[in-house]
């Protein structure tokens, strides 16, 4: 081989050596950024873990906050408020009633027509979404919005409120956000949640302004019920199945309500009421315990909120939030990593991952993850990853929703536990073991929202959860059902049950 040969050759072989250099460099550098996410991923799935006995912590630790918000005004931050509900519906209300509810992303009106005897002979509803502007403007804006809203329904449904013996001006309001009532049909506005922020209405009875705004309709309707939308799930869970002693919301926020004792609520002595029971709002979503799984995502989402330290459990559980962790989770593997491509500017604007479009993704059932890649596209301009990050997108609305419905499922049994129906000895028992089934009763969870009621994962997961802190004793008597419209119509019934009666059933001396 002449010199030149021998250069040529020499040349060819340290390019073919740079070439393999740059490949195995990038295949190294590839499979390390691969391995960060992979780590990213199972740091993320240990720290929002919820072994059963980490769940047995929170049920706990919601049975002693229960108490202690029971024992006295602020003593824990779940606000256990008073609803002047004594009496759930029964069955037996008769006639029509309209009913308005507001409280998330969208606001129902809707009209019913009860027959006596647990039955339901007419149910309309009209959704409506809320205007983003109105969220945030004025009490007398937003209150003219819904009022005019009603106005025209009613006046499809031809029902003449003129004459003074129709029923149908006996209006119940569902209000979904924390109100310190004062009556079962008045009540101030305690704070926001879930986005609303309308200043003026802070303290404010929401029932005259909703009463003004009705006037300046010219609308002859008389607000008979103002009740949260959990205490709504349990009157129409109650009116369909008397066994329901607790009712829960999982939809763009989170709360519960139950039926408690009137001598249990220690902070309010001179509470009478003639059924001995009172249905307290719970106002779940604030409740907090150094138990709850708390994620470095969970902090930074809090900070960035119009509410920081506030409502902390619905920020781990409800539907405002769960896509928005999942978009901070995909934000950090983004950023560590080159997996998703060229860092994108959508992945670093709150909200925009839903939690309906998350629910999606994590549904997908397609070989390819077809529905993962479009919603990653469409949504947050990320584009041709290959079928291993889809996984790895799925697997992260798979640990967010889980931990969402256990947590739920925790606070459930919480609830049950308060009021001895979970099979232990009470608030103050431990566990006990084979449990004569006899002494349990059938106890019914009346449960609305769209998360359980249309999220199958979500609600598989919570059922399953409920059953593993239970037991196999005890959990067949547990039985969770759900209440589509429930809020709204439970409204309507309470309308029906307070208008009938002509005195106050609840007095606080
Ligand atoms: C509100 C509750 C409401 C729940 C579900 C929470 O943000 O504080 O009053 O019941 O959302 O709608």
């Amino acid at each position: 081989m002449g010199k030149l040969g021998l250069g040529v050759a020499v040349g060819c072989a340290v390019a073919s050596c740079a070439i393999a250099a740059v490949v195995v460099g990038r295949r190294v550098r590839s499979r390390k950024q691969w391995w960060k996410v992979v780590t990213a991923v199972d740091e993320f799935e240990e720290a929002a873990s919820t072994p059963v006995g980490r769940l047995r912590q929170v049920v706990d630790a919601m049975a002693v906050e229960m108490h202690a918000g029971l024992a006295s005004e602020g003593g824990s931050k779940l606000k256990m408020l008073l609803t002047f509900v004594d009496n759930l519906p029964d069955g037996s209300e008769n006639g029509i009633y309209y009913a308005l509810h507001v409280g998330g992303t969208n606001f129902r009106i809707l009209r019913i027509q009860l027959g006596g005897q647990r039955s339901i002979l007419g149910h309309d509803v009209e959704r409506k979404p809320i205007p983003q502007h109105l969220m945030t403007s004025t009490s007398e804006e937003f209150f003219d919005f819904i009022a005019l809203s009603l106005k025209d329904f009613v006046e499809r449904k031809g029902d003449n409120l003129q004459f003074s013996q129709v029923r149908g001006k006996d209006l119940g309001f569902t209000f979904s956000f924390p109100v310190k009532q004062t009556s079962v049909s008045s009540g101030t506005l305690i704070k926001w949640t879930k986005g609303f922020a309308i200043e003026d209405m802070v303290e404010k009875d929401v029932v005259e302004c909703l009463q003004k705004a009705l006037s300046r309709r010219g609308l002859d309707m008389n607000v008979a019920a103002l009740v949260n939308d959990s205490v709504g799930t349990l009157a129409v869970g109650h009116f369909l199945d008397k066994d329901t002693v607790a009712a829960v919301v999982i939809g763009t926020g989170t709360n519960a309500c139950y039926l408690e004792r009137a001598d249990a609520v220690i902070k309010c002595q001179g509470l009478l009421t003639t059924s001995g029971g009172m249905v307290i709002n719970m106002e779940w979503g604030n409740f907090w315990s150094s138990h709850l799984p708390r994620t470095s995502y969970d902090i930074d989402l809090d900070a960035e909120s119009q509410n920081p330290n506030d409502q902390g459990f619905e920020k781990m559980i409800s539907g405002m939030y769960l896509g928005d962790i999942v978009r901070r989770v995909i934000r950090r593997m983004s950023l560590e990593s080159g997996i998703f491509g060229p860092l994108s500017s959508k992945l670093s604007k709150r909200f925009v991952l839903s939690t309906p479009l998350m629910a999606a993704m994590h549904e997908d059932d397609s070989p390819d993850l077809s529905e993962v890649a479009k919603i990653l596209e469409e949504t947050l301009d990320i584009r041709d990853i290959p079928l291993k990050v889809r996984k790895i997108v799925v697997k992260v609305c798979d640990v967010v929703t889980r931990r969402a419905a256990r947590l739920a499922a925790a606070g459930i049994v919480g609830i049950l536990k308060k009021i001895g129906r979970d099979g232990t000895g009470g608030i103050a028992g431990g566990r006990i073991k084979g449990i004569k089934s006899g002494k349990m009763r059938r106890t019914v969870v009346a449960v609305e929202g769209g998360l359980y009621t249309s999220y199958t994962i979500f609600r598989e997961y919570l059922n399953e959860a409920v059953a593993e802190i239970l037991g196999e004793d005890i959990a067949p008597y547990v039985i969770l059902k759900v209440m589509e419209d429930g809020s709204g119509i439970g409204a309507a019934m309470l309308a029906a049950s307070n208008s009938a009666r002509s005195v106050d059933t609840v007095q606080v001396l």
